[in-house]
């Protein structure tokens, strides 16, 4: 109890949080209510949603499961653009059309397929928990325009009518909360490649609006009241504007009046003129991965496999991350005010690959041991080391505790250049019980021994978790001060043309 309140004392000298992430998670502003609405209404403009604060448990939640699942699933080839590809000339999906389909075969005959026949939603869940994930994303329709639930707005082209004759979202929807504490997000795709009524409005260079007003809106209102989705996860925007999409319309509504309005989270891609810019956290391009702290909440959307989100049966193991990769970009995005969203693609019939399943446990196991310096925690003054560029930095939510996150524990000793020790600072690294002895080198910088491997939970560890407590580094020390309420320099780690494969 003394140990703690000694703590308590002393934290409030040791870890500066982004004032802004104070504000974004906790913070209750009402901007209706300076506009002269109603207070804690949003008014469908970017200006007035971007006020919003996002529900706390997003950033709480740092790790989500991304699923790219759909009738893409089948021919799981090339990647989940399968279709466009096809029709856009690319020699593989051209060649394997060639050899295998008769040449009236079309992109649709791949719907009946689409069986399912293995797709167990419980074992799912099980798998995400076990992962150590709070959140997961399913493509509830993604270009190809194939529902993934029964829509009123896609008919015969849905998971009821055609393939597996079954709700997956409602089932997987159901199952998740049947059996756990996952919130369930959805993924959604503005745009359809080969929608009549879409290129009929692009035709019109967008003047007119028929397909956002038959389909696209439509299905969005429709997933929400359907399924209470905790995120939506907007996609297939960027050809063009939010005004186009109403985008503003809908999200005021998502956050004014809709089921969700307390709970739900939305990304920023809502038009051309969104991404990096507008709505709840930033996604920027696809991996983003800023390696500094941004002035607002973001997530880095990561695929297993780096060729594909979609399953391909010509995967091979060269192509799929490894776990040491997967777990860096985790504790950097947790650090720099980030969270991971890690793409797995199921396959047409149900399952996850043994191959994806592996790399989530071993997240899961790190996790396991290493969670309390991920959830929950917020970016400390110090993103990485200043010396050690395998360390980076996460300050628990009271402040009392600073984790090093050492990527590459190789040797017996630690050399960290940002934290400043004091006598009382004490030093453990997560799986043992015993206090580090540390030293000061003759640049001044701490050398933390590390217990000998045989004496730690896992001795084939490759990286370490310390945590330090009574550090003496005090706010203004911050080196990566960012002005609270600007966001200029975000759009410029945007780099534009990346995205437009994606
Ligand atoms: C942690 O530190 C930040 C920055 O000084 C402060 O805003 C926040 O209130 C502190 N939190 C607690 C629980 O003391
Ligand atoms: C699981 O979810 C379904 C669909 O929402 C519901 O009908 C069922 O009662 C739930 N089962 C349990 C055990 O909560
Ligand atoms: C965004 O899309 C609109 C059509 O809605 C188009 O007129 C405009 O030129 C696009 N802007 C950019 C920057 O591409
Ligand atoms: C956009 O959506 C809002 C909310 O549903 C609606 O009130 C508004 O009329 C829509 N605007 C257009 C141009 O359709
Ligand atoms: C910390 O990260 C920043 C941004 O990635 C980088 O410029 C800097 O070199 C890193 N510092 C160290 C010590 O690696
Ligand atoms: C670790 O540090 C201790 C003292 O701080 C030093 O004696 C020892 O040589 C160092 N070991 C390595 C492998 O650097």
């Amino acid at each position: 109890m003394l140990h703690l309140s000694f703590r308590a004392a002393a934290l409030l000298l040791f870890c500066l949080v982004f004032r802004q992430f104070s504000v974004s998670a906790e913070g209750n502003q009402h901007p209706g209510k300076e506009r002269g609405s109603s207070p804690g209404r949003y008014d469908p403009t970017w200006e007035s949603l971007d006020k919003r604060p996002n529900p706390t448990w997003f950033d709480e939640a740092k790790f989500g499961i991304f699923l790219h699942w759909g009738v893409f699933s089948v021919p799981a080839l090339v990647n989940e653009w399968f279709w466009e590809a096809w029709k856009g000339g690319n020699k593989e999906a051209v060649d394997f059309m060639e050899k295998n389909f008769p040449p009236d075969y079309t992109y649709q005959d791949f719907g009946r397929d689409f069986h399912a026949s293995f797709f167990d939603p419980y074992a799912w869940t099980k798998i995400f928990e076990e992962a150590g994930a709070k959140y997961i994303v399913l493509t509830s329709k993604h270009h190809e325009g194939y529902t993934m639930w029964p829509s009123k707005y896609s008919f015969s082209w849905n998971a009821m009518d055609v393939g597996p004759g079954r709700d997956l979202v409602g089932e997987l929807a159901a199952a998740v909360r049947n059996s756990s504490k996952l919130h369930f997000g959805l993924y959604h795709s503005m745009f359809e490649w080969f929608h009549p009524l879409y290129l009929e409005d692009k035709a019109n260079g967008y003047h007119t609006r028929h397909f956002p007003e038959a389909k696209a809106l439509p299905e969005l209102y429709e997933i929400v009241n359907a399924y209470r989705p905790d995120v939506i996860w907007s996609d297939g925007e960027w050809e063009a504007s939010s005004d186009y999409w109403n985008s503003t319309g809908f999200i005021s509504w998502l956050y004014n009046d809709s089921p969700v309005k307390d709970t739900v989270v939305t990304n920023d891609r809502w038009g051309n003129d969104t991404r990096c810019k507008h709505g709840g956290f930033l996604t920027c391009e696809d991996s983003f991965d800023p390696g500094q702290l941004i002035p607002k909440k973001w997530e880095n959307c990561l695929t297993v496999d780096s060729h594909s989100w979609g399953y391909r049966r010509n995967m091979d193991i060269a192509d799929i991350r490894s776990a040491q990769e997967l777990i860096r970009a985790l504790a950097r995005a947790v650090s720099c005010g980030g969270n991971l969203l890690l793409n797995v693609g199921p396959t047409a019939d149900g399952k996850i690959a043994a191959v994806f399943q592996e790399r989530l446990r071993q997240i899961g196991s790190w996790l396991d041991v290493n969670g309390e310096a991920i959830y929950s925690t917020r970016p400390w003054i110090y993103q990485n080391d200043t010396v050690n560029s395998d360390v980076w930095y996460s300050c628990s939510k009271d402040n009392s505790t600073v984790y090093a996150i050492y990527l590459r524990a190789s040797g017996a000793n630690i050399t960290l250049g940002a934290p400043t020790f004091s006598k009382q600072t004490s030093v453990q690294v997560f799986g043992s019980d015993k206090f580090l002895k540390w030293t000061t080198d003759v640049k001044g910088h701490i050398v933390v021994k590390l217990p000998p491997r045989h004496e730690l939970p896992d001795p084939a560890a490759w990286s370490v978790v310390l945590q330090l407590t009574n550090l003496k580094n005090k706010p203004t020390e911050n080196p990566f001060k960012i002005t609270a309420g600007t966001r200029p320099e975000v759009a410029s780690l945007w780099r534009n043309e990346k995205f437009a494969k994606n």
